[in-house]
């Protein structure tokens, strides 16, 4: 399997993260990584998913209860706690701090997520 280095020199490798018929059941949810962080994923629609860093670079609000708005194109997400807004793709943030996104793929079995350790869906 393809591993790609960041620059924290945190080693990423493609791992499963759950079918999509599962994953596209609920618009936001929280995924476990082995060893943290945990993580956010969000559905947006029918093809489309977003991962990143369940808690906000700002205050660790819970981001997976967060609110995610359709931009025509892009989809920002504001976090339920002082509503700083970030671009799910990105995770860049007009108010300042960056969010933590990561690569997903779907393939035939199910969506898989280019991030440093393993997940489960339940903790
Ligand atoms: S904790 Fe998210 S905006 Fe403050």
């Amino acid at each position: 399997m393809a591993e790609t280095e960041t620059e924290t020199s945190e080693v990423l490798s493609w791992h499963f993260v759950g079918s999509i018929d599962e994953l596209k059941s609920k618009a936001c949810r929280k995924i476990y990584m082995e060893g943290g962080p945990n993580l956010a994923l969000f559905y947006v629609e029918p093809g489309k998913f977003f991962l990143t860093n369940s808690s906000c670079p700002h205050a660790k609000g819970p981001l997976e209860q967060g609110s995610i708005e359709d931009l025509g194109g892009s989809y920002q997400l504001t976090c339920p706690m002082h509503y700083f807004t970030f671009d799910l793709e990105t995770g860049e943030s007009p108010m300042g701090p960056k969010l933590r996104t990561y690569q997903t793929e779907q393939r035939e079995d199910g969506l898989y997520a280019l991030i440093p350790r393993p997940v489960s869906l339940t903790r």
